[in-house]
């Protein structure tokens, strides 16, 4: 390990958050790119990483780990051929190097030469592969939501504490200069004392239609993408992408894309577990099997101190404060607006804007999946410090299941159309037995996940 680099490369990071401090109207150095800190890394023995799920988020992440040069992605996995051959192939050109690639990703787990695990499959799988990987020895970078439900969520904090990897959650935004640099601003009360805040996203989801019964295509192995869910017979407008929408594997719009709002809520306003939660919505743009909500309003109540709300949009895409994504904290003595991007502003108590940050790093809006890749990178790195050097993880796994349980808690008001009081201490729901029923899941016999 050759600590200085890793030093200078921290040193930087930190550098490049206090610019954004400094330059205020500025935002992050002009400079900064994935390429700087590939300078800036040196020749450290590379973290192997095998990736897993890479049709989309996790193609990108596979070519944002592959541009570190302390990373090597040396193995791809997928159920799916084809998306296999689609990333091995990038990969490939990236780093004329081909990596190893299987459709069973436990064969991954049996090499020893793998370091570290990245997993972006849809959500039923998320903690499960995390412990299969933690118990293989590995560290994980795992996407979030952390978990399907709340139960696997503390089995996943437990896991990493018995097998001491790193264990760093996908929601990035944690990692951007501005975006911390804007939660220090409420934190250090630059918008007084901050009773609530709010989150929302929007967007155009079009209907999933009515799916079909059919035969499990060539290149897919059906009964590994199901793993620890119950079996189901193959339809034909599931994979990919639309699993989302369905309770068995999916988590709704809360989870997809609320965890990262109320993530910046929580993080902010120093809150973890809720005392009350209440949620309402439904699937109202179309009927087809879409299950889960196109539209929800989510409340939590944490006792006297503070409320927040998240508000979901699938198939409305008119912007909030002008953003499809965002949150605003609302104190006694201002507001601070973040986009859902790397900028924020804080208006006085009359409205009026006082300061404004903006995103100065390249995002490109024609990639759906990655527009923020440069800025993703840092989140990488952390990770990268966090193996190497035992650096503290900018999301940590309890950090990841608070947010994930906050949603979950919402969904599960929602399904059973009540309001949940919850343990401010665990976030375990107190009374309501049939609320309390969604804290776990049916397992497929024999794929149940263990610590
Ligand atoms: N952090 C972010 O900003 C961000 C952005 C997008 C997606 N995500 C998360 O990434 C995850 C994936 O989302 P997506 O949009 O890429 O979904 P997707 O359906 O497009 O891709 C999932 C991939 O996982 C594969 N897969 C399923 N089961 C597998 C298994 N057992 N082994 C190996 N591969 C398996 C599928 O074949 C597919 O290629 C989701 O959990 C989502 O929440 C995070």
């Amino acid at each position: 390990m050759n600590t200085t680099t890793n030093t200078t490369r921290r040193d930087f990071i930190k550098t490049t958050s206090m610019g954004a401090v400094t330059l205020g109207l500025g935002g992050i150095l002009p400079q900064f790119s994935a390429a700087s800190y590939g300078q800036i890394a040196g020749a450290n023995k590379r973290v192997r990483v095998a990736v897993i799920g890479v049709n989309s988020r996790g193609g990108a992440l596979a070519s944002n780990f592959a541009n570190q040069t302390d990373f090597e992605v040396a193995c791809i996995c997928d159920v799916d051929t084809r998306a296999i051959a689609k990333c091995a192939k990038t990969i490939g050109a990236k780093t004329k190097k081909t990596p190893e690639t299987h459709q069973d990703f436990r064969r991954a787990l049996e090499d020893k030469d793998i370091d570290a695990i990245v997993i972006a499959t849809p959500d039923h799988w998320h903690t499960p592969a995390a412990l299969l990987a933690l118990q293989a020895g590995k560290h994980v970078y795992l996407e979030k939501p952390v978990s399907h439900n709340p139960h696997e969520g503390e089995m996943l904090i437990e896991a990493a504490k018995r097998h001491g990897k790193v264990v760093q959650i996908g929601t990035q935004r944690r990692s951007w200069p501005n975006v911390v640099e804007a939660i220090r601003q409420v934190q250090s009360g630059v918008i007084g004392k901050v009773h609530f805040g709010k989150g929302w996203y929007a967007n155009n989801r079009p209907s999933i239609g009515r799916g079909r019964v059919a035969a499990v295509p060539g290149w897919l192995d059906w009964n590994l993408w199901q793993g620890p869910a119950p079996r189901t017979a193959f339809r034909d407008n599931i994979i990919h992408y639309n699993w989302h929408w369905f309770w068995h594997w999916g988590t709704a719009e809360s989870l997809n894309n609320g965890t990262h709002m109320i993530d910046l809520l929580c993080w902010g306003m120093n809150l973890k577990y809720p005392t009350k939660v209440s949620s309402l919505g439904g699937r109202y743009y179309y009927q087809d099997d879409w299950e889960t909500p196109d539209t929800q309003i989510a409340t939590f109540t944490f006792g006297n101190r503070a409320t927040l709300t998240w508000e979901g949009h699938s198939c409305n895409p008119k912007p909030i404060e002008g953003s499809s994504a965002g949150v605003i904290f609302y104190g006694d003595a201002g507001s601070l607006y973040i986009s859902g991007g790397n900028d924020y502003k804080i208006y006085d108590p009359k409205g009026k804007v006082i300061k404004q940050v903006k995103n100065e790093v390249a995002i490109d809006p024609t990639n759906t999946v990655s527009p923020a890749q440069k800025l993703d990178a840092i989140h990488i790195l952390n990770f990268l410090d966090g193996i190497r050097d035992g650096a503290p993880l900018n999301m940590t796994v309890e950090a990841g299941h608070q947010c994930t349980l906050l949603m979950q808690l919402a969904n599960i008001s929602l399904r059973t159309g009540t309001t949940l009081n919850t343990d401010p201490s665990t976030g375990r729901i107190l009374g309501n037995p049939e609320a309390q029923r969604h804290w776990t899941r049916e397992y497929e016999p024999g794929w149940e996940p263990k610590i």
